[in-house]
């Protein structure tokens, strides 16, 4: 019998995962050859410089984009090969992401945006789900802005809209490229923090993408890509330990 995923104790993983965009003298290789798995209930960085592929990496493991090849699960499920439907669906019910670009939906509200997850799956929240999303909106500092459009909004409070609406159906798995790249300190550290406790106390399994050492070591383990592979993989580390890795990394190559 096959080894499943949830026995490996992980909530996603990649196996000889490839990605190359464009032919010939052209081309791409944005993924090589790269096997990992996001651990059950862990916070996992991901760090590595511009172009190593690490919003490649996490739009394939979201099935939101497909591998030139290789194979990728979330749990149990093997999704390359799912159609477009079985694919949204289980997209829909177990992934949070929260995209570099925010993603938000101009014409709709703060508050329509962050509840778009249940618009699209048909149902209104629960009185539980209500409770927890307007515990989201308060951490995130976006109470007063509820009835904005994502033009009125700074970067920064776009990117929060974009942390509650990934975090408002407490999602299995949650990938977050770059959540606190346009946030001050004390609101990067809340949205860090939200993170960690999503992990640690709701046994939620989450990958962000960060180029903050401080922020990666918010993280119970750190991956480092480089060329579209995985560089190294580590347990937790400390800001000084994440920045000396990244500077040797650079010299080497
Ligand atoms: N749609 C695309 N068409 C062609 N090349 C692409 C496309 N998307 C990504 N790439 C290339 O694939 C490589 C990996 O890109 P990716 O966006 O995964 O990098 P990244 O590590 O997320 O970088 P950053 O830190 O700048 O966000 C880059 O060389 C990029 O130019
Ligand atoms: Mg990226």
């Amino acid at each position: 019998m096959e080894i499943t995923t949830t026995d490996m104790g992980l909530a996603a993983r990649v196996q000889s995962l490839t990605k190359t965009y464009g032919e010939g003298a052209s081309v791409v290789r944005a993924l090589d050859d790269v096997s990992v798995g996001i651990r059950r209930g862990q916070f996992t960085a991901i760090m590595g410089p511009s172009g190593s592929g690490k919003s490649t990496l996490m739009h394939i493991m979201a099935g939101l984009d497909a591998p030139t090849g290789g194979r990728a699960w979330i749990g149990d499920t093997e999704i390359t090969g799912l159609g477009d439907h079985q694919l949204t669906l289980l997209r829909r019910r177990r992934v949070g992401f929260v995209f570099q670009a925010f993603n938000l939906v101009p014409t709709l509200d703060v508050r329509a945006n962050i509840l778009l997850p249940f618009d699209l799956d048909g149902r209104r929240p629960t009185t539980s789900e209500r409770a927890r999303i307007d515990g989201l909106i308060d951490t995130l500092g976006l109470g007063a802005r509820l009835g904005h459009r994502p033009h009125q909004l700074s970067g920064g409070q776009q990117q929060r809209v974009a942390i509650a609406r990934a975090l408002a159906t407490a999602p299995d798995l949650v990938f977050a490229d770059e959540p606190t790249g346009n946030l001050d300190s004390r609101t990067g550290r809340e949205v860090l923090a939200l993170l960690a406790t999503a992990s640690r106390e709701h046994g939620q399994s989450i990958a962000m993408v960060t180029h903050d050492p401080i922020a990666a070591s918010h993280a119970d383990r750190v991956l480092f890509l480089a060329d579209g592979r995985i560089d190294a993989d580590k347990p937790r580390q400390t800001p000084e330990q994440i920045s000396a890795h990244m500077l040797s990394a650079e010299v080497a190559s």
